[in-house]
């Protein structure tokens, strides 16, 4: 059973410059649970990918608390935050962000490295590019792959390490509708084959829709998105 519990309460993030602060989202309350995909829509510059973040522990919240599974990752010293984010949480870009230069498999490799010793991190690495299909394609240099192909092996990097939390910002925002498709189809399967909560971010409503939960971030605030 799939029992993750992904909570923020009191959430604020305020971006402090020079000229102007930017209050991205203030007060924020909301929590997701593991056993049903979720997907936060709103407009461009609404704070998407920021919220992301500070669930991700990428960036800190001005105010307000992380849980992921009753753990307040907020209240951590830099080590343990810095621990989580390493093996609990994997990131899902837009841009892929792979090392271009590098082959598929190193891509993969490098990822399983960090939390497992050799023998196992290339057990992992060959049996994730098994599951996602890139088999004929493992030892080939990044920058030569497809998009689709990309964000599969984006998406292999994020699993071999074995994530209580995938989050995924705009993971189809890069490529044409028949590979968006395929890379929701991977998603959605895989997230019911493992042990893991996914949270995603998009601006694109066709793609929120394939999620079983809706959130919509608006004027400082995340609520459920209202079917019309
Ligand atoms: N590191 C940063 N420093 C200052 N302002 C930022 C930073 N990152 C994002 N912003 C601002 O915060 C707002 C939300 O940005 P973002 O989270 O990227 O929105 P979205 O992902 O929904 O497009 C925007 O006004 C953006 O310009
Ligand atoms: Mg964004």
């Amino acid at each position: 059973m799939n029992d993750i519990k992904v909570e923020v309460r009191g959430l604020s993030k305020i971006y402090r410059s020079p000229g102007e602060d930017i209050e991205v989202f203030s007060d924020v309350v909301w929590q997701a649970s593991g056993e049903r995909t979720v997907a936060i829509v709103g407009e461009s510059g609404v704070g998407k990918s920021t919220f992301l973040h500070v669930l991700g522990q990428l960036t800190l919240p001005t105010a307000g608390e992380v849980f992921l599974n009753g753990k307040n990752l907020t209240a951590l010293d830099d080590n343990s935050r810095a621990r989580v984010l390493k093996n609990d949480i994997a990131f899902i870009f837009q841009f892929f962000q792979l090392f271009n230069d590098l082959t598929l498999r190193e891509n993969i490799y490098i990822a399983a490295r960090m939390t497992y010793n050799e023998k196992e991190a290339m057990e992992r690495t060959e049996a994730v590019i098994e599951d996602l299909g890139l088999t004929h394609r493992r030892d080939h240099i990044v920058s030569l792959l497809s998009g689709g192909e990309k964000q599969r092996t984006a998406i292999g990097r994020a699993l071999v390490k074995d994530p209580v939390l995938i989050l995924a910002d705009e993971p189809t925002g890069n490529l044409d509708e028949r590979h968006s498709a395929e890379i929701m189809d991977l998603l959605m399967a895989l997230q019911n084959k493992r042990n893991c909560a996914f949270v995603m971010v998009t601006h694109n409503r066709a793609m929120a829709e394939r999620c079983d939960e809706i959130f919509q971030l608006e004027h400082r605030k995340l609520h459920p998105l209202e079917e019309d």
